[in-house]
């Protein structure tokens, strides 16, 4: 086990490469099982989500071969398998799209419950509300979810949530299916493009991803392709507001500016000078960051998946600043952490009412999710003293290299093992 031990108090200066998007290739992995020859798949974030996706889909009997540290190739026509056991699928959400991709290629998939970060009851009902609606029975026994159909046919499925999960799930199970398949209201994140994307390389038919109305053509084959995924969008934001929370001057290079809209209005909005390049974004603060109220809410809303990060940075404003959940039940969990610092926050329900203070002081805090944890960073990078970050395996699922980024913009911050006090002393 290790953790991070961070001086705080200095502000971030220099450039960052962002990247390429964990929640893409989250999707895009599994995707590969839909071709009937090898994919090349490049700009692949060296991150665990990865490497454990990638485990899973050579153990359902395809080839999987590295060919540099961000690309990887893929062929998937060995894999002759359908089941994902409960050991693969519980250290991840993405392992869901198993169902849609396994349902895609053999009519049948049998994946056990996806783990991932807890955020309160993440419940599946849209996905298998889709896969119903594409002609396949789904039971839950024996702790899998088992969809099986003996032809998949086009249908209308109209999400009663805005849901990522679904959106791709319905996607992947409907790209080879019969005829046309509808998705109403449907979740528009860049990563929903990118997954569209690729399987339109590989001859998918699918119109309108990005919009709230995806039109999915079936086609007979899907071809193998090489394909390159799109920078992530959380990794740069998370580093945008590292800057700000700093009082620093980053570059963030190897992003698509429009996708970080949100992210950047409101750290505009808190005081925050954003030059916005083709493919960078360069964020400089000076003085106190300003109070500002956010919202979260599916794409092209303010993310979910930056709340913890941007809650952070309102920490230390000037004001008091309210902070409300629209996606998930339960994010809040971090506050805790963040009170230990000296925060001042008073959570109730789906809202975090934040009272800036001067400055974060050090504490030991621990990651108690992904993005709670980037948050820990950012809080350690702006207190006083030592802080020192534990359970850092949560930002191993969704950062590459964090440590080596942060400490290439001038931060403190080394990844240590942790050594257990009653093994070091019989060790002594
Ligand atoms: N929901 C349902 N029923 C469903 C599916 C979702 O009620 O069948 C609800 C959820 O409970 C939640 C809301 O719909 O309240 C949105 O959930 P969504 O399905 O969009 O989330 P997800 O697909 O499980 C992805 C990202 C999350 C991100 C959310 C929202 C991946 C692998 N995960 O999760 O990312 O928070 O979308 O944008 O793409 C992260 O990267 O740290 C992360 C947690």
């Amino acid at each position: 086990m290790e953790k991070f031990v961070i001086n705080g108090g200095k502000p971030l200066v220099g450039s960052v490469h962002i990247s390429g998007a964990k929640n893409a290739a989250v999707a895009i992995l599994p995707a590969v099982l839909l071709a009937d020859g090898p994919c090349v798949i490049e700009n692949l974030p060296e991150i665990s989500d990865v490497s454990t996706l990638l485990r899973a889909i050579k153990q359902l009997g395809a080839d999987v071969r590295a060919v540099n540290k961000s690309t990887v190739e893929i062929n998937p026509i060995p894999a002759n398998t359908f089941v994902i056991d409960k050991k693969m699928a519980e250290g991840m959400r993405a392992s869901s799209y198993f169902l849609g991709a396994l349902l895609g290629r053999h009519n049948r998939a049998r994946v056990a419950p996806p783990g991932g970060c807890d955020f309160g009851v993440r419940p599946i009902d849209q996905h298998i509300k889709g896969f119903e609606a594409l002609g396949a029975k789904v039971i839950i026994e024996n702790g899998m979810v088992d969809a099986r159909a003996s032809v998949l046919r086009g249908c209308s499925v109209y999400l009663d949530v805005v849901s990522v999960g679904a959106t791709i799930n319905i996607m992947l199970a409907a790209a080879k299916a019969r005829g046309l398949t509808v998705i109403e209201n449907a979740a528009r994140e860049p990563h929903i493009v990118d997954l569209a994307n690729f399987l339109n390389s590989m001859g998918a038919n699918i119109m309108g991803a990005g919009t709230s109305v995806i039109k999915i053509r079936g086609v007979e084959h899907l071809h193998g392709t090489n394909y390159s995924i799109i920078p992530d969008q959380i990794e740069a934001g998370t580093y945008m507001v590292a800057a700000a929370a700093t009082g620093g001057d980053v570059l963030i290079e190897n992003v698509i500016p429009k996708h970080l809209e949100s992210i950047i209005a409101k750290l505009e909005e808190a005081g925050a000078e954003i030059t916005e390049y083709d493919e960078a974004v360069r964020v400089k603060m000076t003085g106190r960051p300003k109070c500002c109220n956010v919202k979260t809410m599916p794409h092209p809303g303010f993310p979910t998946d930056m709340q913890p990060q941007f809650a952070t940075l309102l920490a230390v404003a000037d004001g008091t600043s309210i902070v409300t959940e629209g996606v998930w039940d339960n994010r809040f969990r971090y506050m805790e952490k963040l009170i230990s610092m000296g925060a001042k926050v008073r959570v109730d329900g789906k809202t975090a009412v934040i009272t800036g203070v001067e400055k974060l002081t050090s504490a030991p805090v621990a990651a108690v999710d992904l993005r709670a944890g980037a948050a820990m960073i950012i809080a350690g990078l702006m207190a006083e003293g030592t802080t020192e970050v534990e359970s850092i395996i949560y930002i191993d699922r969704g950062y590459e290299n964090v440590a080596e980024k942060f400490q290439k913009l001038g931060a403190d911050i080394k990844r240590v093992p942790i050594i257990n006090k009653e093994t070091a002393y019989k060790n002594a």
